[in-house]
């Protein structure tokens, strides 16, 4: 039988033409970011939460989340005033959240993708009556609470549809995390399995780990990317900068820390001894995020 959570899922996924609503709402917001020109990738970056280490777009819900709470107990006290500035502290978390949301959401595909579509309306609709309930807190009757409550029973909802993309369809997880990272010495292999200024995946005790080589020195980094799996072999390598194939992030080859979005994850990097011609990993570098 179907949890509570399976069937609301379910439902919001057959909603009809939730692919031509993801268009055109991806359409809209890769135009404001083109808009932006050159600085559309830091305003990125800024709000994918790579200077923090974690997806901002949690973070930040936690505010309306939290605001609009407090909101529904001071109405239940009657503590009007209060009440209302508890409103528009969660209207402003909200834009913050739904910006970085959006963010996120532009580089999914397929289920978590449509989903997202869901999140966003049950959420934006949610914003729209809190939006009325500010307004109406300034008349006499019950109004603005009213419509306070049905805005709370929406973000509810849209909590949920938020923690199955997350929790369940594995967006916004740290991906480098799969296997665990072998912790004592081991042997990643020859210096001349890899072509200088190259690089190459290998399977250290049964974790994927990327060797890049640069004469006799040799980085090496967790080889599955943070931001959702993607092969970092299978990237670009300019100097000490290698990018993902699937969405573009770029890492350090050198301790593993982001040089750009969308991830939010550092790859974990490996301290390595070249020993002759063997190459040796010696467990993670403290600044890894293993
Ligand atoms: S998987 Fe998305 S940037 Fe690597």
């Amino acid at each position: 039988m179907p949890t509570i959570s399976e069937t609301l899922v379910a439902a919001a996924l057959a909603t009809p033409d939730l692919d031509v609503a993801a268009d055109a709402l991806a359409g809209a917001v890769n135009g404001a970011y083109d808009s932006a020109g050159p600085a559309a990738r830091p305003i990125k970056d800024l709000l994918n939460g790579t200077w923090l280490g974690h997806p901002l777009h949690p973070a930040l819900t936690d505010v309306p989340i939290g605001a609009w709470t407090a909101a529904l107990v001071l109405d239940l006290l009657g503590e009007k005033r209060g009440a209302k500035i508890a409103v528009g502290v969660g209207l402003l978390g909200a834009v913050g959240a739904a910006i970085s949301g959006l963010t996120d959401w532009l580089n999914t595909y397929g289920k978590p993708r449509r989903l997202g579509v869901v999140h966003a309306a049950v959420n934006g609709s949610a914003m729209l009556l809190y939006t009325a309930s500010f307004v109406a807190r300034d008349r006499p009757g019950a109004l603005g609470p009213i419509l306070s409550t049905l805005g709370y029973s929406l973000v509810s909802l849209g909590a949920l549809y938020g923690g199955a993309i997350s929790l369940d369809m594995q967006i916004g997880v740290n991906h480098a995390h799969g296997a665990e990272p072998p912790e004592d010495e081991i042997d990643a292999g020859s210096l001349g399995e890899i072509a200088d200024g190259g690089m190459r995946r290998v399977d250290a005790g049964g974790y994927p780990v990327l060797l890049v080589r640069n004469g006799n020195e040799v980085h090496a980094i967790a080889a599955v990317c943070a931001h959702q799996g993607g092969p970092l072999d299978e990237g670009k390598l300019e100097g000490d900068v290698v990018t993902c194939p699937w969405h573009g992030s770029q890492f350090c080859v050198r301790d593993g820390s982001i040089v750009h979005g969308p991830t939010a994850y550092p790859q974990p990097a490996f301290r390595v001894r070249v020993q002759g011609e063997r190459i040796l990993l010696h467990g993670l570098k403290a600044h890894g995020n293993g």
